[in-house]
């Protein structure tokens, strides 16, 4: 099983093409929670992801003549990333399969860092067998992205750097695909500081290892569905499962809803961009899905910072609905002049913002003299909205909230 020791060679190995991500105690989060919050900013990882540790690891140790023959790998994304700029600084060739509806700005990114990639498969699963097809007929090494002790070494890395930027922390905690990112940080802790809690997170659609660890062996899904593509993997793997049961205290889930949100405080609170998996850590936290104690140190690991741009202008919408500052309705109007007036007035005495306002005469579940209105408002919180609600109907409006 993975040892200390492996995890403290990957560092070595790897210190020159890693950076030492920041480690940065957050007002906003602690003040939230009550417990005092650090966040591992390994978002800041080159490549945007902690991915290039373990791909360094395994790419470095590999003899003369298999760095010659190249490798192949299957990635969602950060994985690809990681690999291509570590093939590319040991000189080796590889390609990747990425499954086909990869987010763009990772295939792009893991060209960019000269990979030669692939597009192939719905899904993670699917890229792989594509890649193990490759593996074969190419004679190249294939990559794993967790199940292998090189690549979980080098994802243990961050666990010693959390230890040293942190001496004095409690709980840690760490988003779950594969496994090897928690295999490899809770080995790190647990062989040095025992008492430090390691708490895993999956999403809710993708929470194989819940399932798994319910059943005392691994247990796949058929198809897995999240926002955080970087942990939307169908089963965890064989060997991080064996070192999750022995070294993980707790895995719990989180729901999209609530990773929208805990990614849109980032965002506007921490001036801290991450994908949905670099989110969930935090809104473990912020949703309580494990007991904690007032000034407790806690350090969610904020993994990974790749997201498409237009994946990130769905989820902050999300975020604001969630946190009651952006809010749908649709009312029913006589069709006539000054009827939007006494509407607009009444939003207006309220101090919401109008972003959108949008007719519709045509449809038949109205009257042909009414027209239906559907308006976009920014609110202050849920307080406000809710006030807002309550002034619009008590004026006589029948109104339905759309989002
Ligand atoms: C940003 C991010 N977080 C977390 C993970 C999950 O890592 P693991 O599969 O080692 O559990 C991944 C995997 O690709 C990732 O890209």
């Amino acid at each position: 099983m993975l040892s200390l020791s492996a995890i403290q060679d990957a560092r070595e190995r790897i210190a020159d093409a890693v950076r030492l991500t920041p480690m940065e105690y957050s007002y906003t989060f602690s003040e939230r929670t009550g417990a005092a919050v650090h966040l591992k900013l390994e978002n800041f990882q080159r490549t945007g992801a902690f991915k290039l540790r373990g791909a360094l690891n395994r790419i470095t140790t590999l003899s003369a003549a298999e760095q010659d023959a190249g490798v192949v790998t299957a990635s969602a994304g950060n994985h690809a990333q990681g690999v291509a700029l570590a093939a590319t600084r040991a000189g080796v060739d590889a390609t990747i399969v990425m499954p086909e509806h990869a987010p763009i700005s990772k295939v792009k990114a893991t060209r960019r860092y000269g990979g030669r990639v692939v597009l192939d498969g719905v899904d993670y699963e699917e890229a792989q067998a594509r890649a193990h097809e490759i593996e074969e007929k190419e004679d190249r090494t294939y990559v794993h992205a967790f199940d292998d002790e090189m690549v979980m070494a080098g994802q243990g890395t961050i666990g010693l750097e959390i230890l040293e930027q942190q001496p004095d922390v409690e709980t840690v905690i760490v988003p779950i695909g594969g496994g090897g990112l928690i295999s490899g940080i809770a080995t790190a802790i647990k062989a040095q500081q025992p008492d430090v809690r390691i708490i895993g997170v999956q999403a809710e659609g993708a929470s194989s290892v819940i399932d798994s660890l319910a059943a005392g062996e691994i247990r796949s899904r058929d198809s897995v569905d999240t926002v955080a593509d970087g942990i939307a993997t169908r089963s965890v793997g064989e060997q991080p499962f064996e070192i999750i049961q022995e070294r993980v205290d707790e895995v719990v889930t989180v729901s999209d809803e609530e990773i929208a949100l805990a990614l849109t405080l980032l965002l506007e609170r921490s001036k801290t961009l991450v994908e949905g998996a670099g989110a969930v850590a935090l809104s473990a936290l912020l949703e309580d899905r494990f007991e904690y104690d007032d000034d407790e140190v806690i350090v969610p690991v904020l993994c990974g910072g790749n997201i498409d741009m237009n994946v990130l202008t769905t989820v902050i919408l999300r975020g604001m609905i969630q946190l009651g500052r952006y809010l749908k309705i649709r009312t029913v109007l006589p069709d006539q002049p000054g009827a939007l007036e006494g509407l607009i007035e009444i939003i207006a005495d309220k101090g919401a913002n109008i972003y959108e306002i949008h007719h519709e005469r045509a449809s038949r579940e109205i009257g042909m003299s009414d027209t239906s209105v559907e308006l976009e408002l920014e609110t202050h919180g849920p307080e406000h909205a809710a006030d807002l609600l309550a002034t619009l109907r008590d004026a006589g409006y029948t109104v339905d909230v759309l989002e």
